[in-house]
């Protein structure tokens, strides 16, 4: 015994050292998955990807509660979990989940995650809901998706669903961002779908085309400006997508985003003849608002 030291030495040969390679993550959380992925796009916006529970099955569109463990309650030191609503960005087939995040630097849930990094644990309850799934909508030949800020993710899922290709002639993916960054995690999407072996075996080699992408912003300088409503008002859009306008025979629609935008549309859409659907009375159209922290 080396001098200072007291206490006998433990034989520790009978177990084996923790490598990084034998250690095993113990989910410390109820729910937990696991961080594998993290991309920042603007000091707004963020996705992540984690794991996806072995016995969860979703349609595409759908949404989940997603969230961290609170701070300890002050009175009890218990800890809760903190949960929002979460569209899953990523389609039903994937084996990963992805998700698509505002950061808010005061929100209760968004000012924490926004940190998040790979091999962090977040909580996702594996139950799935939520009405912006095909089997809402009865049969027609066109869809649109129309979208502002985050309510982008549910349209990342079914951008990537073969059904969305199967049932339809046309889909038209139209987004309003204030800013021109804010446009980025859905145009690479969109592009990255042409290049998507995988997707182009499975739904047929360029089932990509059939997709009409109209971005607009309201608050900075790009290529098209203004609000969708506005420019479907004016029929604008429909020149410059080279469309009929919205027909209640061959059309259908989805609507996710703010709530200011996603009441103003579903008037123009009553107005034009379709009539709101939902999962037990498939109609022409379904609206979800995009979840804000
Ligand atoms: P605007 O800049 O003119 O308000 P937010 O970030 O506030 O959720 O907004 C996202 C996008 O949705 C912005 O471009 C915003 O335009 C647009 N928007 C807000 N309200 C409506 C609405 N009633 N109809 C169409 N677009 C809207």
């Amino acid at each position: 015994m080396r001098s200072g030291q007291s206490r006998p030495i433990v034989d520790m040969t009978e177990q084996k050292p923790v490598t990084e390679s034998t250690a095993q993550k113990v989910p410390a959380l109820p729910d937990a998955q696991t961080v594998t992925e993290v991309k920042h796009y603007t000091d707004r916006l963020f996705s992540f990807k984690c794991t996806r529970p072995a016995s969860l099955r979703f349609r595409s569109g759908e949404f989940v509660m997603i969230g961290l463990m609170g701070g300890p309650d002050p009175k009890t030191g218990k800890q809760k979990p903190l949960l929002r609503a979460y569209s899953i960005a990523s389609p039903s087939w994937d084996e990963e989940m992805e998700f698509y995040s505002i950061k808010v630097q005061d929100g209760p849930l968004t000012s924490k995650l926004q940190h998040i990094q790979p091999g962090d644990e977040v909580i996702l309850r594996p139950k799935p809901v939520g009405t912006l799934v095909h089997d809402a909508l009865i049969p027609g030949k066109r869809i649109w998706f129309f979208a502002t800020g985050t309510g982008f993710a549910p349209f990342a899922s079914l951008l990537r669903e073969p059904q969305t290709y199967q049932d339809y002639d046309e889909v038209i993916i139209t987004h309003t961002c204030r800013e021109a960054g804010e446009l980025t995690y859905g145009r690479d999407l969109i592009e990255a779908l042409k290049d998507d072996e995988l997707l182009n075996e499975v739904i047929g080699e360029d089932f990509w085309k059939k997709i009409k992408y109209y971005p607009t912003t309201t608050r900075e300088e790009s290529a098209k400006m203004g609000r969708i409503t506005d420019l479907i008002r004016s029929g604008e859009a429909y020149a410059d997508l080279d469309v009929e306008p919205l027909n209640p025979e061959s059309d259908r629609a989805m609507i996710c985003g703010n709530l200011a935008f996603n009441l103003e549309l579903k008037e123009m859409l009553e107005e034009a003849g379709l009539e709101e659907g939902a999962n037990s009375k498939p109609a022409q159209y379904v609206v979800e608002k995009a979840f804000l922290d």
